[in-house]
């Protein structure tokens, strides 16, 4: 959009983290809550945030102010994987993740040689985003440039902060789907430079895992990293047992799975590594000390069948983390139904996930994730002002359920389980509102 609206200003119930934590018990102590907060946005970030009381005369002369009193406003919800070209193949029956790959994927993505099939779902995939409250994703494209055209474009049109980049395959699938070493580096390296840091957007270096690229494919992503060292990473990493164990007959010379990206140089704090359902202690180890990040993906683990995802190891080792819809695989494009799922998948090994834990995945873990905690995941002075308007009370079970809620914490883990994009009101990009699901913006 080229122009923005000088100031936006907000009033309404406030919730988000203060700050990152080491130890999810620390998350009560960071609880923001403002019963009746004000936030002013100028130029796209948050210049004021605070009581409505005092904010009062912060207001620039003549504002219209916008009231939301029932709702509750929190930070944008953040999606560190999901696959754009994916969005009209959720819910691929039967198979689970190679067999899905080739049944399935494959044939999805082949489509997207079409600049008008990739500019057409890329349109749906960021309306259904912003339905659901997502503002910012690491996103997957298709091997071919013009998808990642096509989702920029898209994006731009809402000055949406988002990742993501064209897929690096030179082997093991479709010859139509592959590209070669060589030619990936070019067409990875002309994305960089074509739209890296352009508005909100930033590139990520996309191989999409280890399997289906060659030595010299991934060498070169490294090399690209060198020269670029401050894209991103993201690729898939320990998702399922077949995929692992093809991955050491490929690769024999390494220790293992994740040494293989470490090996090219594909590690580090701008790293994003999809799945990791079934690491080894090394592999934990090196995610730390590397500073690399984790997609916990858990409707894909749970839809593909691929296992159940060991979310208190990410404390125990302090490894980055954050809540991924990984769709196509992955069921529901709303991080509250994601977080509903992460839930059920921690109950099944013995551990709790709080809703304040899945709420600080959902936004300033998630950020952190992405290795952009300086400028998303809460109401701080100076960040970029992504936030959404949630209803609690869209459905006649939610109203019920929040009429005998027993308090902050108990309403919101009420709102992940049962909520979804019914429960968005609104979503601002930028200080500007982008979606609002009573009227067309
Ligand atoms: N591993 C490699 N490609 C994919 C993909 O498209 N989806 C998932 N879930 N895992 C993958
Ligand atoms: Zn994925």
């Amino acid at each position: 959009m080229s122009s923005l609206p000088i100031s936006t200003a907000i009033r309404g119930r406030f919730l988000d983290i203060r700050q990152i934590v080491v130890q999810p018990t620390d998350l009560a102590h960071q609880v923001r809550y403002l019963e009746d907060g004000l936030l002013i946005t100028e130029q796209g970030k948050i210049v004021w945030f605070g009581p409505w009381q005092e904010g009062q005369t912060q207001l620039p002369a003549g504002i219209l102010v916008e009231h939301y009193p029932e709702q509750l406003i929190v930070p944008g919800f953040i999606d560190t994987h999901i696959h754009y070209p994916q969005s009209e193949m959720v819910g691929a029956y039967g198979e689970q993740l190679l067999s899905w790959l080739n049944t399935y994927t494959f044939p999805t993505e082949m489509q997207f040689e079409n600049p008008k099939h990739a500019s057409k779902i890329a349109h749906f995939f960021v309306e259904e985003l912003l339905r659901n409250g997502t503002t910012t994703a690491l996103v997957f494209c298709t091997v071919h440039p013009q998808s990642v055209d096509a989702l920029f474009e898209q994006a731009a049109q809402y000055q949406m902060r988002l990742i993501a980049g064209k897929v690096m395959m030179d082997r093991n699938a479709p010859e139509a789907l592959c590209d070669t070493a060589q030619s990936s580096y070019e067409d990875s390296r002309a994305l960089i430079e074509k739209w890296h840091g352009k508005g909100r957007a930033l590139y990520a270096i996309t191989p999409r895992f280890a399997p289906t690229s060659t030595p010299e494919q991934l060498q070169l992503a490294g090399k690209l990293k060198t020269e670029f060292p401050d894209v991103y990473i993201h690729t898939h990493l320990s998702e399922n047992l077949d995929e692992i164990a093809w991955v050491k007959e490929l690769f024999p010379e390494q220790q293992g799975y994740l040494e293989v990206y470490h090996h090219y140089g594909l590690t580090g704090e701008r790293s994003v590594f999809a799945h990791c359902v079934h690491l080894q202690e090394q592999e934990w180890d090196c995610l730390h000390q590397s500073k690399s990040a984790i997609a916990f993906c858990p409707t894909s683990n749970l839809f593909l069948g691929s296992g159940l995802f060991p979310l208190s190891k990410t404390w125990q080792k302090q490894v980055k983390v954050g809540l991924g819809t990984d769709i196509g695989a992955g069921t529901s494009f709303s991080l509250l139904q994601t977080a509903n799922e992460a839930y059920k998948v921690q109950q099944l090994q013995g551990n709790k996930l709080s809703a304040l834990e899945a709420f600080y995945h959902a936004t300033l873990g998630g950020a952190r994730a992405l290795n952009l905690e300086d400028k998303l995941g809460n109401f701080d002075l100076g960040k970029e002002a992504d936030f959404i308007v949630l209803d609690l009370k869209a459905t006649t079970l939610q109203k019920l359920r929040q009429e005998h809620s027993k308090g902050l914490e108990d309403s919101l883990f009420a709102l992940f389980t049962l909520g979804d994009d019914r429960n968005v009101e609104a979503t601002y990009i930028y200080g500007q509102k982008a979606y609002s699901k009573a009227e067309p913006v």
